[in-house]
This record gives C-alpha cells, structure tokens and sequence, in this order.
C-alpha cells in the first residue's frame, strides 16, 4: 500500500533529501514551499496541510536556522521556529496524523562533558537554541503521536552549510582558522532524512509510539577536527587544501553563544527505531564527491 507524506519545506537540506530518498522508502511525496505558505503565517500553513485530505503523515523540514540573527532580532525564529510548529502540532493532531517535527542540539548549554540524552535538562545559550525548544514542547504536546528529532551540524554538498564553506577555502587560502572547542555531532542530510523516513514507517505502523529523540551521526567531533577531515577527504580529488589553524571561540567573535559539547546520545533512536545511524565520515566522503562534481560540471562546460 502506498503512503503518502506531506514534507513542508523543498529547497533544504533536509527537505531536498526527503524528496530524493522517500519514494525508494515507499512513500510518495508532496512538498510545500515558501511560495504556498510562509511559515511566519501559521493560517497558511494549516491550509496546505488542510489542501491534502489524503496524506499518512506529516515531516516539517522549514525552520529558521540563522542562529547569529535571531541574537539581533528573533521574531521571525519565534514565529516559524515556535509558533506555527505548535499550530501545526494541533492541526495534525485534528486530522488523526503524525507529525515529525526537526529539532536541535543547540537546546542544550553544552557544559555537561558527555553526550546528552533525551532525559537532560535543556537550557539554550541562544535566542534560535530557546524557539526550537519551544517549538519541541508545542509540538509534543499536541498529540502522543507527534515525534521531535534533535539534530545537529547538518551537511551535504550542495547548500549552505559548513562542509561546502570549507570547500570554498580550497585554491583560495593557504591557512583556514577553525574553532576547536566546540564539539557537536556532524550529520549528513541523507542520514536525518533517512532515520525520519524509517521512524515515519514505525510511526504509522504502530511500532513505535511518538515522542523526542536524538537523531544524528555517532561519534562527536570538534569543528576543527571535522574541518581537517573534510580537506582530507577533499585533497583526493584537489591537492591545493588549506592548512586547518584550530583557534578558540574566543577568537571568534559571534553574535550567538554556543555550546561548548552538545554532543547527543543517539541509543534511544537506535533501538525504538532498529536502525543504526552512519559514521558522519561516510557522509562526508558523499558530499566532498558531490560538491567536486559540482564544480566539475560548469567549468567543463565549452
Ligand atoms: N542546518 C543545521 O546545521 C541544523 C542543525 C541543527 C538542527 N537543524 C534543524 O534541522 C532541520 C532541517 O534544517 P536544514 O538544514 O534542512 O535547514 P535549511 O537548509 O536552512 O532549510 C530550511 C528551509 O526552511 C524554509 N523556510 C525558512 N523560513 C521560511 C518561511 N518563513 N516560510 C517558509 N519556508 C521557510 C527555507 O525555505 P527557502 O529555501 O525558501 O528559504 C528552507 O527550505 C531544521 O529544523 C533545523 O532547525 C539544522
């Protein structure tokens, strides 16, 4: 039998490796995007979601990830990151349907030392860090069905994101400074849109029950040491990769504070869901590939 999933979102990271991945999972998708409902209006996201009577469930890939911004003024991370997340949460609720619901690891202040796991108590350092943490709460408190993941550092090789802004260093600088003391899990795209899909099969199947998890790749790393591996892996296909200079945060002037360790403890996921989630090295090796064939293309182009 068919099932279909509505993804609000399609031009992210995550939402254009939900629309890669879903129909080799069985799902058959539809997509929402800014142009049909601004997540800053809650009415007119409830209406698309109200415009497809025949959906299963319900994977709400939008958010507003600009984490220094929302320092300077957070009304728009509160409205898209908080509020029409908790109206969402209602209206799914109303229709009897699931909803995966995406959070972050920026929830938690980072000073623990380990992995932090869903039990721990969170306490954001910043503005984006406290309205998807409200957001959490509106969400799951809608309906016992409604699942929130906690990712973390989210790459691939074709957006915005911290991999292709290293890459964009390659045959520019000789020397790149990264900081070293902030430690997190990195996770491609494929890997959360992946784990969402086989937890929305669970969901709907009556395997699992709803709730929050954490879903990222295992074995947290600092930013330089993610840096350095990422110009490992790309110096295979280019040999002029800058050197990694690792600095403090200190040396790093940035509107938002950010956790020091937010690692997550992923077990949680694993078992409720029977799925063990891949090394983020594997993701990395996929996006560097991705990203150099990218470049290839137009400049081979006559
Ligand atoms: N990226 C990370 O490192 C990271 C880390 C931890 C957690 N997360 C969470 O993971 C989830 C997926 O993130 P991602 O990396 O896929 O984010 P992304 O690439 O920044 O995509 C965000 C999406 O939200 C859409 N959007 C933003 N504001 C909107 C608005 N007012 N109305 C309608 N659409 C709007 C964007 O649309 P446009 O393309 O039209 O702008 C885009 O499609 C999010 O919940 C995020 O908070 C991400």
């Amino acid at each position: 039998m068919t099932r279909r999933l509505l993804v609000l979102g399609r031009s992210g990271q995550l939402a254009t490796s939900l629309s890669g991945l879903a129909k080799g999972a069985g799902w058959e998708i539809d997509t929402v995007d800014r142009s049909e409902a601004d997540f800053t209006r809650p009415d007119q996201v409830i209406k698309a979601v109200h415009a497809r009577p025949a959906i299963d469930a319900v994977i709400n890939a939008v958010a507003s990830n600009d984490v220094d911004g929302a320092e300077v003024d957070d009304r728009e991370a509160i409205a898209v990151n908080t509020l029409t997340p908790a109206e969402l949460g209602r209206a799914c609720a109303d229709r009897g349907i699931p909803l995966l619901h995406v959070s972050t690891d920026y929830v938690f202040p980072g000073r623990q030392g380990g992995k932090y796991r869903e039990s721990d108590t969170p306490s954001p350092l910043n503005a984006y860090g406290r309205s998807k943490l409200k957001g959490e709460s509106g969400v799951l408190s809608a309906s016992a069905r409604h699942a929130v993941f906690r990712t973390a550092w989210v790459f691939n090789g074709t957006h915005k994101n911290f991999l292709t802004a290293m890459l964009a260093q390659i045959g520019v600088r000789q020397e790149v400074r990264v900081v070293s003391d902030q430690i997190g899990s990195p996770t491609h795209a494929d890997t959360l849109a992946s784990g969402l899909l086989r937890a929305a099969d669970y969901l709907l199947a009556g395997k699992a029950r709803g709730g929050l998890f954490h879903l990222c790749s295992p074995d947290p790393v600092s930013r330089s040491d993610f840096a350095d591996f990422i110009y490992r892996t790309a110096a295979r296909h280019d040999g002029r990769c800058p050197r990694v200079i690792p600095i403090g945060s200190a040396d790093w002037p940035s509107k938002a504070r950010r956790p020091d360790n937010s690692s997550l403890d992923c077990d949680l996921f694993e078992t409720t869901f029977d799925y063990a989630l891949p090394h983020w090295r594997t993701g990395v090796e996929q996006a560097v590939s991705r990203w150099m064939d990218g470049r290839a293309g137009p400049s081979s182009t006559p």
